[in-house]
């Protein structure tokens, strides 16, 4: 009889070369299969003699036994190493720092605006606003500007080309100065059957709009206009009431503050309100931060109330430029361009 010792060594080599449970497969074909090679041994063991028979039989079935364990280990081993690579695929690394949304911040323009809400909410202002749309006659008419101003020409203000119901020509509003027009109507109206028309004492923050732009001047910017209103309410009040928002606006009890005469054609006697820092890098310089004056009685009149009993101030600031002060911030297109590297420092 053929030796047996030769085809359990090449069936050995076979299995150990089998990368995969295919290959695997075909080799057992080839040794224990139908038409196999051991199987073709065990069929030749009819030929042999009894005697011989049975020695022969035993060794080719010992043969088997071994070719049978080592196909067993083989595919136990390439089952796990399947196992092992899919592991290794799918590993997930819990250490590896989660994706996060990126988290939203306030834009420091809003963060003066809601710091200047804050700040006048406590003292009793109401806070409103208004339309950023505005007819000529809110936003220059009522407020005593002249037919000819030259804030009304087409090189200073943005007119739409449609106009209202009314045929009033519109216009992006240049100030936040309508709205004191705007909601002292709307106050007066709201009290028209009452003894008396309580204090008007509100401020409006909002976007306005001019034909204007360079390294402090936005077309788009922002305002807040304040207005307080009532039968005494005199220039001191202005200078105590604003004082002390720059005060706590900027949390220094040494600032300057001083009222320069000005013009504006809807408050007599008008100012122009400047600041001056105690310390830091603008030390001493006088920085213009608002308007502001007496409302002027034939605006008092549009507000629909007797300029002879109603007196009051109102000022507009610009929130850009306190803001601007505030953190230190030298070219007011920054906020306007959405850069991240600039915003994030806020956020
Ligand atoms: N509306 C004026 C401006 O934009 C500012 C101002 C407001 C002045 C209220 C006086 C009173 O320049």
């Amino acid at each position: 009889m053929q030796d047996v010792e030769p085809i359990v060594a090449r069936a050995f080599a076979e299995f150990a070369c089998s990368a995969d449970a295919a290959q695997l497969e075909n080799a057992k074909a080839r040794f224990l299969g139908k038409s196999g090679e051991l199987t073709a041994l065990l069929k030749s063991l009819a030929a042999l003699a009894p005697a011989e028979r049975k020695s022969a039989g035993a060794l080719v079935n010992a043969a088997k036994e071994r070719i049978e364990a080592a196909l067993a280990a083989r595919r136990e081993a390439i089952a796990s190493a399947g196992l092992e690579a899919r592991l290794a695929e799918e590993a997930l690394d819990v250490t590896l720092p989660g994706r996060r949304r990126g988290r939203g911040g306030i834009h420091p323009l809003i963060r003066s605006w809601q710091r200047v809400e804050a700040i006048f909410r406590s003292i009793g202002f109401d806070v409103a606003d208004g339309p950023e749309i505005e007819t000529d006659w809110y936003n220059f008419t009522a407020l005593n500007n002249p037919e000819n101003h030259p804030a009304r020409s087409m090189q200073d203000t943005f007119y739409v080309d449609v106009s209202d119901e009314h045929g009033q020509p519109l216009l992006l509003r240049t100030h936040t100065s309508p709205m004191q027009v705007r909601y002292a109507r709307m106050w007066v109206e709201r009290f028209r059957d009452a003894a008396q028309v309580p204090p008007i004492k509100v401020i409006v923050p909002g976007r306005c709009y001019r034909v204007d732009s360079d390294a402090t001047h936005s077309p788009m910017f922002h305002q807040v206009e304040g207005l307080w209103i009532d039968e005494n309410i005199s220039f001191a009040d202005l200078k105590g009431v604003y004082t002390d928002f720059l005060r706590r606006f900027f949390e220094s009890d040494d600032l300057a503050v001083r009222f320069r005469p000005s013009f504006f054609p809807f408050t007599e006697p008008s100012a122009e309100i400047d600041v001056a820092f105690q310390s830091g890098p603008l030390e001493g310089k006088w920085l213009e931060i608002s308007g502001a004056g007496q409302v002027h009685p034939d605006v008092v009149r549009n507000f629909g109330l007797d300029a002879e009993h109603y007196i009051g101030f109102a000022f507009g600031s610009g929130i850009e430029r306190l803001t601007m002060l505030r953190y230190g911030i030298n070219d007011l297109r920054l906020f306007f361009d959405g850069d991240l590297r600039f915003l994030k420092q806020f956020s």
